[in-house]
């Protein structure tokens, strides 16, 4: 989210002054504060149920940067219609865990409260519930590794059966891809395997992940049947590369459960026009 704000002397530290360097000579250039305003104005016109975000609202996860990224959800509408899980840039500083409990809490509430800590929580929504992992973690210097630990993961397996039984759709937000070889390894999800089984092993209907920058949309290999998964790049990206316009995804959900019919439409941010429309990425 731009614009950075002014870090106190106590908020340096190595991580932040990299991160510091590479938003002045490069990034502060993409990640435009008029491509959030389009992007708000296109979300308040299309007026979907639910908003999933998917990580990185901050840069070097100051705490003003959570105060700011908190203002930005409110204004698109009640803390009910949003689910939002940490990205790496969350965790750039130690207390980046008292951040998200402080400043996120109203969009973290969860209806299941099968999970010990914050994550995962579900959002139950009518006949889809949300459920939100964190896979935010600090890393050194150059790396954005995420982790998913084995308490996230065993409560993921419980709720993945609790909702199967309730019959609603179960959408799985998690900032950094899934599954290996999509993305450098310097910022893949480490040891991805105890994720992966739980999903495979109790099923989801859509797992949706940001981090990578680009649109991207495969499948895992579910016990039952193919697991969809969507990736989507950065949201306000001011580039006329169609991989790296700022976009989202619109879904629809139609049925319910494990015979939910997905639709994707995609959203693109249109310089000259200075809105989001559709099209679709090459
Ligand atoms: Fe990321």
């Amino acid at each position: 989210m731009a614009p950075l704000p002014a870090l106190q002397l106590t908020e340096w530290n190595i991580k932040r002054i990299l991160g510091y360097v590479s938003w002045h000579s490069k990034r502060k250039t993409m990640h435009c504060a008029h491509v959030l305003d389009a992007l708000k104005h296109d979300l308040k016109r299309q007026a979907p149920d639910h908003i999933c975000v998917t990580g990185d609202l901050v840069n070097l996860g100051l705490e003003q940067e959570y105060k700011n990224s908190a203002l930005l959800l409110r204004s698109l509408g009640p803390a009910k219609n949003i689910s939002i899980i940490p990205g790496n840039h969350e965790a750039y500083g130690r207390h980046y865990n008292d951040y998200i409990k402080r400043y996120w809490s109203s969009w973290l509430k969860d209806d299941m409260n099968i999970a010990a800590d914050t994550f995962p929580y579900v959002h139950i929504r009518g006949d889809h519930a949300f459920i939100g992992i964190s896979s935010a973690i600090p890393t050194w210097p150059f790396m954005a590794n995420g982790y998913v630990s084995e308490e996230q993961c065993n409560a993921l397996g419980e709720i993945l059966v609790e909702l199967e039984a309730q019959n609603k759709t179960r959408v799985i937000m998690i900032h950094h891809p899934p599954i290996s070889g999509l993305i450098q390894p310097r910022k893949s999800l480490s040891k991805p395997y105890a994720f992966l089984d739980m999903v495979r092993e109790f099923g989801a209907e859509l797992i949706l992940h940001g981090h990578a920058h680009k649109d991207f949309d495969y499948t895992i290999e579910g016990m039952d049947k193919p697991i969809r998964v969507l990736g989507v790049g950065s949201a306000s990206y001011d580039n006329e590369d169609m991989q790296k316009k700022g976009h989202y995804h619109m879904i629809t959900l139609d049925g319910h459960g494990t015979n939910v019919q997905l639709s994707i439409e995609h959203r693109h941010y249109n310089i000259a026009k200075d809105m989001f429309e559709e099209g679709k990425q090459a």
